[in-house]
Parts: structure tokens; sequence; C-alpha cells
């Protein structure tokens, strides 16, 4: 069988992890990404991290470089992708998977610092990195976008900034979307729910001053698939999906990867 994404190229940003038991969202996609044939522009502010993801791909005979990058930056930014077209030459998809948390807190607790840095990572770095590379993708007249938002942004939730950071990244997508259609690039988001990641596990078990397994069950407990948290695979697999041809006439959707969460809602 062919690679789900051979000849195409890729940058993944936020393409380190939260260092931890199990894998990041990021990293596996990046890796689940080379596996199907993608070659990959790895970008990350630790670049250290970055480099350990680029280093399980070549070791799998996958291609990876790296670029030390904070999306915040519009000329980091611009960086990566002149950094992208200057190694492969093209970028058919981009994985916008970014994403904080600390500090956050129920709406009147809330600090200013907190909602400022939240918002300005996890939403202004995905705009600025859509708009660095959409113009590329324009150029060839096509290309992927998937932005990993958050099952916050519709589910409840007493992290005030981030739920309101996700929920913009939802409705950028669709704009995004309607805005780059006629240009053949497609843009969709998706809506991880409660994943047994670093960022998340080891995360909250900081912020909470609770164990790993106390946060594990407590999250297990919540899910209605078989009452156990998702793994960055899956959510790697669902933007494998959406960055291939498979998935060529879908855009603008916004799809939750979250064990039946979203369906409890309603
Ligand atoms: N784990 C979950 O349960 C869960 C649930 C819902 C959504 N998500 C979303 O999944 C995404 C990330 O998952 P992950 O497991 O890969 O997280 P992670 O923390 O392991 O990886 C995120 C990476 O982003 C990098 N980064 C942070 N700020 C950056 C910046 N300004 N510029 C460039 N890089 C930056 C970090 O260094 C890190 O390597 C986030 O968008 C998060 O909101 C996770």
């Amino acid at each position: 069988m062919t690679p789900r994404l051979s000849g195409k190229v890729g940058i993944v940003v936020g393409a380190g992890q939260t260092p931890g038991e199990t894998v990041g969202n990021g990293r596996a996609a990046a890796i689940l990404f080379a596996r199907e044939g993608a070659r990959l522009l790895l970008v990350d502010r630790r670049l250290d991290s970055a480099q350990e993801t680029a280093e399980t791909i070549r070791v799998e005979g996958g291609t990876a470089e790296c670029c030390e990058a904070d999306w915040t930056s519009r000329s980091d930014c611009a960086r990566f992708t002149a950094a992208c077209v200057d190694s492969f030459g093209r970028i058919d998809f981009l994985h916008n998977n970014v994403g904080i948390g600390t500090g956050d807190a129920d709406p009147l607790r809330l600090e200013e610092e907190a909602f400022d840095r939240i918002l300005n990572v996890n939403l202004k770095g995905c705009l600025l990195s859509c708009q660095a590379v959409v113009p590329v993708m324009r150029d060839q007249g096509s290309g992927s976008v998937v932005n990993v938002s958050s099952l916050a942004a519709v589910a409840s939730t007493p992290l005030t900034a981030y739920k309101i950071s996700k929920a913009g990244m939802n409705a950028l997508g669709q704009s995004l979307a309607m805005s780059n259609a006629r240009h053949g690039i497609r843009v969709n988001t998706i809506m991880p729910g409660l994943m047994d990641t670093p960022m998340a596990v080891e995360g909250t078990a900081e912020a909470q001053g609770m164990t790993r397994d106390q946060v594990r069950d407590f999250r297990n407990q919540l899910v209605p698939l078989r009452r156990k948290m998702g793994t960055a695979w899956d959510v790697a697999y669902a933007s494998l999906f959406l960055h291939s041809d498979e998935a060529g006439f879908i855009t603008g959707v916004v799809l939750p990867v979250d064990g039946g969460q979203a369906a409890r809602i309603g």
C-alpha cells in the first residue's frame, strides 16, 4: 500500500513535548506523518525537544528537519515557513499543535497576565502561523491545515482563558476554511477530549498536588467510551486522515476526538 502522505511535505508546530511518561500529541502526530511518507519540518520553542522527535523519526528511516521558533513571533513564523520551503521546496500541510494552560483559573480568579499569555500563545500564535504558511499554499493552489483545539472549547471547564482561546481557534479555523476554499486549501480543527499525555497528566498532577495515578483515575471516569482516556495516537490518526487526500472534500469541520464526551454534552 502507498503511504497515506507519500510525497507530501509538512510543518508540525509544537513538535516537541512536555516531559513525561507518555507521548504528547505533537510528537505522536509527527512520528505518524513521517511513517506515512511525509517529509517534515519540526518547529518548537524548545529545540532539544523537537530534536528528540526528529531523532525517533530518523531512526525509523523518515525525514525530519528542526527549527527553533516561538510562534507568537511573526518573524519566527516567517522564518520557519522559509526554512521549510528552502529544505523541501513546498508545504503541503501545516499542523498547529501548540497549546498551553498553566496559570489558568475560573473567571473571577483569573489573573490578567495569565489571560494575556494563554490567549497570545494558543490563539494569536495559531493565527500568525497560518498567516505565514497559507500564502505559500495559495501559490501552490493546494494545502491542508489542521489546528489542534480542545473539547474545552465547548465543554464545561474551570480553565477560562484556555476555553476562550480554544473557542477562538474553532472560529479561526472556520474563517480560514471559508476564505481559502477557492484556493484549494482545506482547514480543519480537532478537539481532543481527555488524553493521557504529559501535558495533561503531569501538568495537572503538578498543578493540583495529586499523583499521576489519581489524575488518571479521575480523568478516566469522565470518558464514556470504556471509561478510559485516549492517547496522543488517537489525535494523530485523526490528523493523518484530515491531512491525507482521503479527506479531500472535507474543510471547515471541528472534529471531536474524545471517546464520546461531546455526545454527552449534546
Ligand atoms: N493532552 C490533552 O488532554 C489535550 C486535550 C485537549 C487538547 N489538547 C491540545 O493538544 C495540544 C498539545 O498537546 P501535546 O500533548 O503535544 O502538548 P505538549 O505540551 O506536550 O507539546 C506542545 C509543544 O508546544 C511547544 N510550545 C509551547 N509554546 C510554544 C510557542 N510559543 N512556540 C512554539 N512552540 C511552543 C512546547 O515546547 C511543546 O513541545 C495543545 O494544543 C493542547 O491544548 C491536549
